[in-house]
């Protein structure tokens, strides 16, 4: 359900103070996303992004970068005066437009779509000039106590700092997410006053106020606390980080996918792995990764914005960034792919072994100890243990270039640029500054010299 009459504004203006950052807190992650990346995603599933505001303040560039091209609008609020002001700033903007109005925070990130669109329908049925999220809270410190009658009509949203002992013992809070008449709402924003112990204009202050113009405010209580609770702190970030992680890793063995020990697995949420992969203890999988069907991601291994095809296995402690592995390809253990690394098809990086900016053909082989850098390896290729590319001379970095077939002796060095042809054939322990033709053999090392008796001979001179 898309709703063209329905816009949506989100808080994320302030810096946070209880976080102790430098960092605006809508900035910190959790679940792998920044707070502000989770609630914009969610708000897009209920209004088109033209419809979507977010208010901007502390770090607001890196807040817009943040949500990158999603669309999206944003509302300048310069001086951060209270949850109130972030709004009375967008009035002129947002006041034209007709239907709902909803309100959600940049600090409270793990609201579901369907909870949102529940609270829509409430709002659209009942003749309330507004509906607002509560639930019930062990303990609710921190939170705006909700002040309602017996019938669910919301009188008044009390903070914390403004309560009387009696309102403080009130175990129902105000989640922060309001969904409004957006007629109404604009028509009595103005009476917010900053008169209170902060001095600062209160969003919550609007339901006593319509109340007072003979409007009626209604709570829509949910049962799950988890959905609404706000990040002001470390403590509380950790907290919601392990809920999103939590629910990633049920969606994925829901969906197929085997996670041993999933309480040490970290994966974002933005990651796609196919059915019947299995991934090992203390695996991070991360970014934008995919992951095909039925591959082994092994203990300790850490994936980011990587491609993998089906089949693939990982062995343990191996780290990718930004690599690409086709079908049935392997890497690992203690294998380091980056940098647009790709292992073709069938292709085997083993123990050891390092790719940046480099393809390694399909059935290809380094399998112990090797460096490979801004090298194109063709097909069939076997690199031996030590080969290492000298890819950078001091100032640029140079290509190597090895044809299908070639196989590269043991402890070769490659000084780029340079290219071995197809199925050309390196010594064992060559320096290689030359162009190897194909199906040739490239030596560059010194001979090896035997001298008979040498042993016995340096014997006798010692013991005479
Ligand atoms: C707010 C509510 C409280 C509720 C709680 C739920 C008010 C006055 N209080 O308190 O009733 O229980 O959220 O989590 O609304 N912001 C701006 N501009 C500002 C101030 C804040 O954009 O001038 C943004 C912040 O970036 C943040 C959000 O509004 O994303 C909430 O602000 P915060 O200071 O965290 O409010 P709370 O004290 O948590
Ligand atoms: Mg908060």
């Amino acid at each position: 359900m898309m709703e063209t009459e329905l816009t949506i504004v989100i808080l994320a203006a302030g810096l946070g103070t209880r976080m102790k950052s430098a960092k605006a807190k809508v900035l910190h992650r959790a679940g792998g996303q920044t707070l502000i990346e989770h609630v914009v995603d969610t708000a897009l599933q209920l209004t088109p992004p033209d419809r979507v505001f977010v208010v901007v303040g502390h770090q607001a560039d890196q807040v817009r970068q943040a949500l990158g091209a999603r669309g999206v609008g944003f509302i300048e609020q310069t001086e951060q005066k209270g949850t109130g002001h972030a709004l009375m700033v967008g009035r002129e903007a947002l006041s034209p437009l007709p239907g709902r109005l909803m309100v959600l925070y940049g600090d409270c990130p793990l609201i579901s779509a369907g909870t949102l669109r529940r609270l829509i329908g409430q709002q659209r049925e009942s003749a309330a000039a507004a509906t607002l999220i509560t639930t019930l809270l062990e303990d609710p410190t921190g939170y705006g106590r909700v002040i309602a009658d017996a019938a669910g009509r919301v009188e008044a949203i009390v903070e914390q700092k403004a309560a009387t002992s009696e309102q403080l013992l009130v175990k129902e809070i105000n989640s922060g997410i309001y969904c409004f008449a957006a007629a109404e709402f604009w028509a009595h924003i103005g009476r917010i006053r900053p008169d209170n112990p902060a001095k600062e204009y209160y969003l919550t202050d609007i339901v006593e106020i319509l109340g007072r113009a003979g409007h009626s405010v209604r709570s829509m209580r949910i049962s799950d606390p988890a959905e609404v609770l706000g990040i002001n702190n470390r403590i509380e970030l950790a907290k919601v980080d392990a809920l999103f992680r939590g629910r990633k890793l049920e969606e994925l063995m829901l969906a197929g996918v085997t996670i041993e020990k999933p309480e040490t697995v970290t994966i974002d949420s933005s990651v796609r792995i196919g059915m019947d992969t299995v991934v090992e203890p203390f695996a991070r999988i991360l970014g934008s990764t995919t992951i095909g069907e039925e591959c082994l991601i092994g203990a300790c291994s850490i994936l980011r914005d990587s491609r993998l095809g089906r089949r693939v296995v990982v062995g343990p402690f191996t780290s990718i960034q930004e690599a690409h592995l086709e079908d049935d390809a392997q890497a690992g253990p203690y294998a380091r792919l980056r940098m647009g690394a790709q292992v073709e098809s069938g292709a085997h990086v083993g123990n050891f072994v390092e790719l940046k900016k480099t393809r390694l053909g399909a059935g290809s082989k380094a399998m112990h100890l090797a460096y490979l850098g801004d090298s194109d390896i063709g097909q069939g290729v076997n690199i031996g243990a030590g080969t290492i590319t000298c890819n950078y001379d001091g100032v640029k970095k140079h290509a190597t270039l090895i044809g299908n077939g070639a196989f590269i002796g043991s402890n070769s060095t490659l000084v780029a640029p340079v290219e071995i042809g197809e199925c050309a054939y390196l010594g064992a322990g060559s320096v290689i500054t030359h162009a190897v033709p194909p199906e040739a053999l490239g030596l560059g090392r010194s001979r090896q010299v035997n001298k008979e008796g040498w042993v016995r001979k340096r014997r006798k001179v010692a013991l005479s």
